[in-house]
Parts: structure tokens; C-alpha cells; sequence
């Protein structure tokens, strides 16, 4: 699409006007040509466009040649062209929007069938757990999944060096070497830090679940994924107990897996936890009989959990100090429990699924089965 540039002979009034109605006809057969979108601002640059524009590059180079007392005519004649012109743009983007209306409104189409996704059995058990939580009145907390060791490990008691750190090896950032080692980023090995992220945040009393994905490096088998999921627990106020722990998992997982579950509590360890225990329920499959999936011995083992160590509470109060808030945890008034459980290992005894590596595949046959 281009306009011939019309020769300007001289610049007496009937010679513009010729040259005048020559350009107004081009642009307006031009623009009756016009397809919508990209030919609009094709048109628009060709006659109005700042550096390559028709109408500057006329302008410049006749009224550099006209004579002085040619020079308001042509002026207002290079004004109302462009006008014109632009009337002639706006005209064809109106007619180009109703021409799309138009055809958007065609009711005699067959209508496009939303495609219905499904509910990732994953993210259907972790809210589940949640919601469990949340009729006791937890509220639900997140936190990042790139973390630095001061929130994965420090903060929650696990010294540098510490061999409790060889239990949940990770993915670090790298690059990292020149900053100090609680500044380093490294993929969070569990949901804890958001224990200490939220402490930093929020006074006592709190009760919070936190669910979400963490990451280690763990060879991939059937059991084991080195992405997965967890959903912790934290509650502190004054006067917690062992028996509120006690009771409130009892609780939840019965609402999990049904009133005839029972739980039973072993003595573990966690660096953030003291006492700490590793809880387990009667086998979902057998009832406590004993069968292949427990192993025979009638339990399973679900989750972690403990009373929250004066340890942490002190990096809490450390770090709030520093951060200019007050060191509202004081450990002679206050006390906590935590837990933590797996939740594909739970989507899994659920769903009866016997690879955590489906959870992951992202293959429809396995995934519309929970549609
Ligand atoms: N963070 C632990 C893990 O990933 C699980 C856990 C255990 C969380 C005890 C807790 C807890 O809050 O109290 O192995």
C-alpha cells in the first residue's frame, strides 16, 4: 500500500487545491481498503507516522520551497488533511470493532464445551488435612520454598555441622560461597521454617497449619520422591501441653481416616522438638490385625511431632530483637507443639497408589481417575 507523491507545480491556489484533492482521494480509497488490525497502523504510519509520514515529508519539503506569501495556505491545507485523514483511521477501527462484535455473536455456532479440569489428588489430600485443622480454628500460613539455612536449619536448631542436617539433604543454590552460611539460599527440606517465619511475624498465641512442597536429595523409588509434601502444624500459648498434642492429633487423624482409627505415640527426635515422638495409626487396611501393608505389626507411622524446643523459641526472640520487634516468646510464660506430616505418603494409603512417582508424571490416564 503507498500513495504516489503528486507533483506540486506551483503553489497558486488552483494548483493546491488540484494537488490537495488528489491526496484526499488516495487516502480515502486507501483507507475503504483497510482489513482491520495491522493495515490500520500501516494506513496511519504511511500518511502520519512521525519519521516516514507522507504528510511531514511533504509538509518539510514544499513549504521550504513555497513562497512567503504561499506558506498560511498551505499550512491550513496540511492541516485539514490531516484531519481528514485521521477522521478516515477512526472511522475504519469503528467499523473494524463491529465487524469482530458481529461475528463473535454468531448464536448459530455450536457452543465450545468447557474442558472440566480434576482436582490433583495431591492438592485434594493436603486440603483436606487443612480443612481438618482449620474446623479447630487453625488458620493456614505459607512460606517460601527457596529458603536460607537460617530458616531451614539454624533457626530450628540445627547447628552448622550438626549431623541432624545429614537427614534432609537438599539442592543448594550456586554461587553462593561468599555470603555467610545462614544467608544461603538452599530448596527448603521440610515446611518447619514457616514455624519461625511466622513467629517473626505474629505474637502468641498462634495456631497455624502450612502446607506446601519440599524438596531432597533422595533417589526416586517407589516410596520416595526427591519432591514432595508436607503439612505442618505449630501452636503455642500459654499452658500447652503433651496431652493437647496428644489430643489433637488424635483427633485429626480420625477425622482423616475414620472414628475407629486409633493413635499411638513413639519417643524420636527432631532438633526443634524436645520431647519429640513419630506418631502412629492402627492400619487403615487390616484394622490392626496386621497385614502386607503394615508390615504385619498392625501400625503405620505418619507423622512427626513434639513440644516445641526452648531453643527455638530463643532464635525466634534473637532474631525479633534484632528485626527492632519485641521478644514476645518468652519461654517461662509460653509453650508449643509442632508437627509434621508426609502427604503423599497419606494420598497414597487414600487412594490405595503404589508409586509417589504417578503423583508426578503428569499422565492423564492415572490423573483422570480422580476427575
Ligand atoms: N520437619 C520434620 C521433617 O521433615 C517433620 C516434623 C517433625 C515437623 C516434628 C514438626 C515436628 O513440626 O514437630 O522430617
Amino acid at each position: 500500500m503507498s500513495a504516489a507523491i503528486p507533483e506540486l507545480r506551483q503553489f497558486d491556489e488552483a494548483e493546491l487545491d488540484r494537488v490537495f484533492a488528489r491526496l484526499e482521494a488516495d487516502a480515502a480509497a486507501q483507507a475503504r481498503m483497510l482489513t482491520g488490525g495491522e493495515s490500520l497502523e500501516a494506513f496511519r504510519l504511511q500518511w502520519l507516522g512521525r519519521k516516514q509520514g507522507l504528510l511531514g515529508q511533504l509538509s518539510a519539503a514544499w513549504l521550504k520551497s513555497a513562497p512567503t506569501e504561499a506558506k498560511p495556505s498551505l499550512g491550513v491545507r496540511f492541516n485539514r488533511l490531516k484531519a481528514q485523514i485521521e477522521s478516515l483511521l477512526e472511522e475504519s477501527r469503528q467499523q473494524d470493532q463491529a465487524g469482530s462484535q458481529a461475528s463473535g455473536l454468531d448464536v448459530t455456532l455450536p457452543g465450545a464445551a468447557p474442558r472440566v479440569g480434576a482436582e490433583h489428588p495431591l492438592v485434594k489430600t493436603m486440603a483436606e488435612i487443612v480443612g481438618v485443622f482449620q474446623r479447630m480454628g487453625y488458620s493456614v500460613g505459607l512460606g517460601p520454598e527457596v529458603e536460607t539455612d537460617f530458616y531451614n536449619f539454624e533457626a530450628l536448631n540445627f547447628p552448622p555441622n550438626h549431623p541432624a542436617r545429614d537427614t534432609q539433604d537438599t539442592l543448594v543454590i550456586a554461587g553462593q560461597e561468599r555470603k555467610p552460611l545462614r544467608e544461603r539460599l538452599l530448596m527448603r527440606t521440610h515446611t518447619s521454617p514457616v514455624q519461625i517465619r511466622s513467629m517473626l511475624e505474629q505474637a502468641p498465641p498462634l495456631r497455624l497449619v502450612i502446607p506446601g512442597k519440599v524438596h531432597r536429595n533422595d533417589a526416586a523409588d517407589a516410596t520416595h520422591s526427591p519432591v514432595f509434601h508436607q503439612v505442618e502444624g505449630l501452636c503455642v500459648d500459654t499452658q500447652i501441653t503433651f496431652s493437647d498434642l496428644k489430643g489433637t492429633l488424635d483427633h485429626a487423624m480420625k477425622a482423616l481416616f475414620g472414628s475407629a482409627v486409633k493413635t499411638r505415640f513413639f519417643p524420636s527426635f527432631f532438633p526443634f522438638t524436645e520431647p519429640s515422638a513419630d506418631v502412629q495409626i492402627s492400619c487403615i487396611f487390616c484394622g490392626g490385625k496386621g497385614c502386607r501393608k503394615c508390615k504385619h505389626s498392625g501400625w503405620i507411622e505418619l507423622l512427626g511431632c513434639g513440644m516445641v524446643d526452648p531453643a527455638v523459641f530463643e532464635a525466634v526472640n534473637q532474631r525479633r530483637s534484632e528485626l527492632g520487634r519485641e521478644p514476645v516468646y518468652d519461654t517461662r510464660k509460653i509453650s508449643g507443639f509442632a508437627f509434621g506430616m508426609g502427604v503423599d505418603r497419606i494420598a497414597m494409603m487414600k487412594y490405595g497408589i503404589g508409586d509417589i512417582g504417578l503423583l508426578y508424571s503428569g499422565d492423564l490416564r492415572f490423573l483422570e481417575q480422580f476427575a
